[in-house]
């Protein structure tokens, strides 16, 4: 068994241990915490409720979760959800919304409905059918981190763990992919690297003046489609405020001055971080990635709890590994709180609902993604 598999449930005397030894919370502070998890964990039992967590979430919250991970391993986990009624998501809402489209006909909450997401928030679906309109032989990719209305106007959906596979095998010329800039960036790049296809990938790089510009991975040209009569997305930008704020100089600082021998860094991070890090890979991927590898000083960059998982699957006193991190949190992903979910679990709020017209639309991407994923060259 990998070191890093799913153990499922912990005890409560398990998570009090994990708490003070691998986190490093002082035991009066979990001492507060654990009456809220007991009755986290009461309310699960008496609600036929199953609680998913994504890696971004505090460590109290991973360790109570019946699963948790990346986006790709929650979206498989929603598939194989069978005999609960109730299906709370420690995400954010677009992680839920989802889950919601993987098991319909459970009910499915999100602990709080301001937990967005910068990328998310960069793309609609209105624009994805104007792009389709001046690109009509396209193929038009978009991240996991969008909501349903985007989802259901593209033809594939990816996410870290997969991109790579759906940009080669999905069928279409140019291959268009929305947000995120940096991510696919640098995903297409590296695909390009192992295999030029001849086809062109174009990236969205936000709203500039009114106007969707979507730019040439090779040589920089930008193809504009004009923002006139079409509600333009909320953002400017279809970047991570997370992983856009890491930058090369500071890795470069943060290597000598602890000593690291490797960084790790989410593809989400600006091609110029991409290039000066050792591994690029989505947060599931790290974790496999510190499995495999021998080396013992990792910098990780990206959101800071991402290091709550590698610190309980490997602990310093057993592996001698430790993570080092700037520790920029996502402000989405810390609206759940323990108090904030225990409430979810309570009032069972907030439900995810979605149109059945765009539930469709959405629910055909995602499957389109595990089918890319499947069909891997
Ligand atoms: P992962 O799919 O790698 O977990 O990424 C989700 C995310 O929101 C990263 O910022
Ligand atoms: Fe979105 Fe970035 Fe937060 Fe991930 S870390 S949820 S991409 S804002």
């Amino acid at each position: 068994m990998k070191i890093t598999e799913n153990k499922g449930r912990l005890s409560m005397e398990e998570i009090e241990t994990s708490l003070i030894y691998d986190h490093g919370y002082i035991p009066e502070h979990v001492q507060e915490m654990m009456p809220k998890l007991e009755e986290i964990d009461r309310l699960r039992n008496e609600k036929n409720a199953i609680l998913l967590a994504h890696y971004y979430q505090i460590p109290p919250i991973q360790l109570i979760a019946d699963i948790k991970g990346d986006s790709l391993k929650l979206a498989e986990s929603a598939k194989e959800i069978r005999d609960k009624r109730l299906v709370v998501c420690s995400t954010v809402v677009f992680m839920a919304e989802m889950v919601k489209l993987l098991s319909p006909d459970k009910k499915v909450v999100v602990p709080d409905l301001e937990s967005g997401c910068s990328i998310a928030s960069g793309m609609n679906g209105e624009s994805v059918r104007k792009i389709r309109e001046k690109f009509p032989t396209s193929a038009i990719v978009s991240y996991i981190n969008t909501y349903a209305d985007t989802k259901a106007e593209v033809d594939a959906v990816c996410t870290s763990a997969n991109a790579k596979s759906v940009l080669r095998n999905i069928m279409g010329d140019p291959v268009i992919m929305i947000p995120d800039y940096f991510f696919f960036q640098n995903m297409a790049k590296e695909l390009l690297r192992e295999g030029n296809d001849g086809r062109t990938y174009l990236a969205y790089r936000g709203k500039e003046g009114g106007d969707l510009v979507l730019e040439n991975v090779v040589n920089g040209k930008e193809e504009h489609i004009r923002g006139n009569g079409f509600q333009l997305p909320v953002l400017d930008k279809g970047t991570c405020i997370v992983h856009e704020q890491f930058n090369p100089t500071d890795i470069d600082y943060l290597r000598k001055k602890d000593g690291i021998e490797i960084v790790m860094a989410h593809p989400e991070v600006s091609p110029g971080v991409a290039e000066v890090s050792d591994f690029v890979g989505g947060t599931g991927k790290m974790i496999d990635y510190v499995e495999k590898s021998s080396a013992k000083k990792f910098l990780v960059i990206t959101e800071c709890d991402l290091t709550a998982p590698l610190r309980e699957a490997f602990p310093k006193d057993k592996y001698g590994k430790e993570f080092y991190t700037p520790c920029i949190l996502c402000p989405y992903m810390k609206k759940n709180s323990i108090d904030v979910l225990l409430n979810s679990f309570r009032y069972e709020r907030y439900e995810i609902h979605l149109d059945e017209k765009t539930a469709a639309g959405a629910k055909r991407s995602l499957d389109r993604m595990f089918e890319l994923t499947r069909e891997r060259k």
